[in-house]
């Protein structure tokens, strides 16, 4: 098997594939790329084309959030937020998935979120773009699988990673006990081998996730609103 690793910084790439290819015996390839830059999507799968690498297995993880009221929001950051969240896995998911329909077989895992589900104040531009990743991503479930190409969202929640400390609200996955890393990766395989459109991480994120289709969209936005208020 082989594994082709993406992110900005190549240091840990470099440190993550050392720790991959010993630990698990495969081959780990790194390709370091800023995902926010126009194209940077298809200029990388034509990067992983020339080492001679097919995908047969795409995970759309890179993504960043962004907590902050109206007034103290960086637009040019809610914009990079689009290009990385949005068009960049939009780019890859498109390119990689008319190779696989060409095979007749692959698979993509995007990554949406609990904010999938609704929208979020002071979060506005992450829970829409992850809605968009949970809505594209389903669509593409049902319009590939007869194609054997299978297409899953995993949805986590708050899940102990640097994401809550680049996004503003440093130490909240701390503090709001947050899952493991482990775990929700599990969850997503396991729901990616059983051909499922989505899944969400942990069960009260699940209960969650279905709670908010029982009340009104004002009530729930309203709600929601009040987890990051006290953080701006
Ligand atoms: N942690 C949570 O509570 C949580 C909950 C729900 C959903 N998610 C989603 O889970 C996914 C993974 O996030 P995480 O929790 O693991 O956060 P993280 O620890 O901040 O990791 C983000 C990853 O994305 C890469 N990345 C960010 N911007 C990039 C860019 N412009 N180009 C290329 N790579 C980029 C980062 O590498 P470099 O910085 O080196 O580029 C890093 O590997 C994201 O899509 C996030 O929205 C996270």
């Amino acid at each position: 098997m082989q594994c082709v690793l993406v992110a900005r910084r190549e240091d840990r790439l470099r440190d993550l594939a050392q720790e991959l290819e010993s630990a698990h015996g495969i081959r780990c390839e790194i390709v370091p790329a800023d995902l926010s830059q126009p194209h940077a999507g298809r200029e990388l799968l034509a990067e992983v084309a020339r080492r001679g690498i097919a995908v047969e297995l795409l995970v759309n993880n890179a993504g960043f959030g962004l907590v902050a009221s109206v007034e103290k929001t960086d637009v040019g950051r809610a914009l990079e937020l689009i290009q990385v969240n949005v068009a960049g896995l939009t780019e890859l998911t498109l390119v990689a998935a008319k190779e696989m329909v060409q095979r007749g077989h692959g698979g993509i895992i995007n990554i949406g979120s609990i904010a999938s589900f609704q929208p979020v104040g002071y979060m506005g531009a992450y829970a829409a773009s992850k809605a968009y990743v949970l809505h594209f991503s389903e669509a593409l479930w049902a319009e590939l699988r007869s194609h054997g190409v299978t297409v899953t969202t995993l949805c986590p929640g708050t899940t102990r990673t640097e994401f809550f400390d680049r996004s503003g609200v440093p130490g909240w996955a701390e503090r709001n006990r947050g899952e493991d890393v482990q775990s929700v990766v599990r969850t997503g395989l396991k729901a990616f081998d059983a051909g499922r459109p989505y899944v969400v991480s942990g069960w009260t994120n699940y209960l969650l996730s279905l709670a908010v289709r029982l009340a009104t969209r004002a009530t729930v936005v309203k709600w929601s609103m009040s987890v990051f208020r006290a953080h701006d």
